[in-house]
């Protein structure tokens, strides 16, 4: 019997020498997404950051500390969902000894979602959690904002939920602690919804 793990294990394997976009050139690797092969959920970040870019998983740098911490707090176990990004290689410019962050662009992010819609269809999850402006550019195949859409389940075309949020980066960015730890909460409450709807479509 043909299962899909060996067909995400494939997908992996075809990501890894993409060139659909000149980005390939100056990261170390293509950080695909990591998770069970049926998660529930696929969360969605932008792109992977400098520590993702060197281990070759997303989400494991300051940002996927400040996602561990919230998803936690949510009653989300992130070992039970997918986590991918919408761009798969690291964009960014040399300062000196560090590699400065770039935000992808349209032609990027557009030629990368080829990745999102094949994880999409393999891992075939309830929900998709698009966290950050990037992300949600690639979820819903246009410009989405965030506040106007966060905090509610929003209908896709193809019968699943989506949820909009922000990305755990904007978090570690706020100068002002207050703003931080109120922002944090709207960012775990936002994850809370995602945790219910499992739960709702679990009882279902
Ligand atoms: N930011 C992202 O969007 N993804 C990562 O994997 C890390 C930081």
């Amino acid at each position: 019997m043909t299962t899909s793990r060996p067909s995400l294990t494939r997908l992996r394997e075809e990501a890894a020498d993409c060139r659909a976009c000149h980005l390939w050139k100056d990261a170390t690797q293509t950080v695909f997404g990591e998770g069970p092969a049926h998660a529930p959920v696929m969360l969605v970040g932008e792109q992977p950051g400098d520590k993702e870019d060197l281990a070759g998983k997303p989400f494991v740098g300051p940002a996927g500390q400040m996602f561990d911490r919230a998803l936690k707090d949510a009653g989300i176990d992130r070992g039970k969902t997918y986590v991918t990004n919408a761009v798969k290689h690291f964009k960014f410019v040399p300062r000196g000894k560090i590699r400065l962050h770039q935000k992808p662009n349209t032609p990027e992010i557009k030629a990368c979602r080829q990745w999102y819609e094949r994880e999409l269809a393999t891992i075939n999850p309830a929900l998709v959690v698009a966290m950050g402006a990037t992300a949600a550019q690639s979820v819903f195949g246009k410009i989405t904002p965030i506040n106007k859409n966060r905090g509610r389940l929003i209908d896709l075309d193809d019968g699943r939920k989506a949820l909009v949020t922000v990305h755990p980066s904007y978090l570690l960015r706020l100068p002002d602690e207050d703003a931080k730890a109120h922002e944090y909460r709207r960012f775990v409450d936002d994850l809370r919804l995602a945790a219910a709807h499992l739960r709702h479509d679990k009882a279902a």
